[in-house]
């Protein structure tokens, strides 16, 4: 055996990598079983696996194996080319931002001129109370019952939030429960963060209560973080019912929740959150970028009392504060109403493009789903990674499946915003592309 063979064994495993035959967060097969395939020994392939852990391609944990990591990939899982005119883009999960223009235009200007010292100027407790007031009123509107100036924390963002909560409750090493399919952005966390990532099975209503409690008693996560509402990617909404018994689970076992309620504007009629149920163990996130705009990076945490200071300290210690110039203008839109009426006018256009989705793409059968995406079955043959990478040929962005998946799991979907492309025309057009891209015979494109 030459010096570097492990190299070239390396080399083998990036390949399969990079064309999709090992997507993110897969598990890959024991030394042995690689050795015997590639005519090596299982120490050469622990030495390659420790040379690509070493780069940040692979990541192993005790008792679990080594897979593929998924955070390298977050900027592959959603991509924001420049080249708007000539691609149809299904991976940005926005709002339609060109109806949004106007309303900030001038709330932005009306903040401007408002401008005081105080605004421009260092502030205690994460922000301002009138700030913090105002995303109080922004979750009540969509359920969120408790929320004060005291508990109500600000944050760049949901994903802002998603990582302190991460990084100030649990500790390099824990275990974090999620949804087994969940958002990238908490798996790139994870990852980047050293936390291990265990998936809660689901089923039509979301993570399902019992699953929930046997992952606590078998893994003992140190947090559990769920998207409850027009989930990431499966676009499943829990039912009040269902929330209730999370909640249950989560009171009897006294376990730190995380419920990512960024999507809660989107129900017509608001479904109480799980926060309701379980207040004592319960950090509820809501944020403004799905409903207004990302770049205003406002996000609000509803905090249990006893962990108000010990997050104030962290952000403090952080990023000091949230930029208030913008929380001033989020305060503008809320105190006037105008940021309940641009949710509800994106919520309205969403359920639109759903309705149109679903009359175009047959590979939905007609089934129903709301919200700004849609989590696409492909058909048998095609594979999801070969899926958009095929797509993107064609000048069409998707996510695949793989992303999301967690526990080594596979995936034979596609998660497609509907709301990034400005206009329904060119959406149509886009939807209909990948419906002619899904029923090509993929053996006739890649005969080897
Ligand atoms: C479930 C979920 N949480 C958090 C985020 C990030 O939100 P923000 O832009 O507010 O950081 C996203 C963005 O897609 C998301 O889907």
């Amino acid at each position: 055996m030459s010096n570097s063979k492990f190299r070239d064994i390396a080399d083998v495993i990036e390949k399969r990598i990079v064309n999709g035959d090992y997507p993110p967060n897969t598990k890959l097969p024991t030394h042995r079983i690689l050795a015997d395939e590639l005519s090596t020994t299982p120490v050469t392939v622990a030495k390659a696996y420790k040379l690509l852990a070493d780069k940040g391609q692979l990541e192993s944990f005790v008792g679990r194996g080594t897979f593929v990591c998924g955070h390298s990939e977050l900027n592959q899982a959603i991509q924001a080319p420049k080249d708007e005119e000539n691609t149809y883009n299904f991976s940005l999960l926005q709002p339609c931002l060109y109806k949004n223009v106007p309303s900030l235009q001038q709330a932005y200007r009306q903040t401007a001129e408002q401008l005081t010292p105080a605004l421009i100027g260092y502030v205690e407790d994460s922000g301002h109370e009138s700030h913090r007031l105002s995303g109080v009123a922004w979750a009540k509107k969509y359920g969120l019952k408790g929320g004060h100036s005291g508990n109500t924390l600000l944050t760049n963002g949901a994903q802002h939030a998603l990582s302190l909560l991460i990084e100030t409750l649990s500790k390099p090493g824990d275990t974090i429960a999620v949804e087994s399919l969940t958002y990238p952005g908490i798996l790139a966390i994870a990852s980047l963060s050293g936390r291990s990532v265990v998936g809660i099975e689901m089923d039509h209503h979301g993570a399902c209560p019992n699953a929930l409690e046997n992952v606590i008693k078998s893994h003992k996560p140190t947090l559990v973080v769920l998207v409850p509402s027009h989930q990431n990617p499966t676009g499943i909404s829990m039912p009040e019912s269902r929330k209730r018994a999370i909640a249950d689970v989560i009171n009897r076992h006294k376990t730190w929740l995380v419920e990512d309620d960024i999507y809660c504007f989107l129900d017509e009629q608001p479904i109480e959150p799980i926060a309701n149920f379980a207040p004592d163990f319960t950090f509820h996130i809501s944020a403004l970028s799905k409903a207004l705009s990302p770049a205003m990076r406002c996000g609000y945490i509803k905090v249990p009392d006893n962990k108000v200071d010990l997050l104030n300290a962290h952000i403090r210690a952080n990023i000091w504060l949230s930029s208030p110039m913008n929380y001033a203008v989020a305060t503008v839109l809320i105190e006037s109403g105008e940021a309940f009426r641009i949710a509800e006018a994106q919520r309205v256009t969403a359920a639109e493009r759903q309705i149109l989705a679903r009359n175009t793409l047959a590979s939905l059968n007609g089934s129903v789903s709301s919200g700004y995406h849609i989590w696409l079955p492909l058909p048998q043959q095609w594979q999801p990674e070969r899926f958009a990478m095929e797509a993107k040929n064609r000048g069409i962005i998707v996510t695949s499946g793989s992303y999301f998946v967690t526990n080594g799991g596979t995936s034979n979907h596609v998660r497609l915003s509907l709301m990034a492309i400005s206009s329904e025309k060119r959406l149509e057009s886009g939807l209909q592309a990948l419906n002619e891209l899904m029923s090509l015979d993929v053996k006739a494109l890649f005969p080897y």
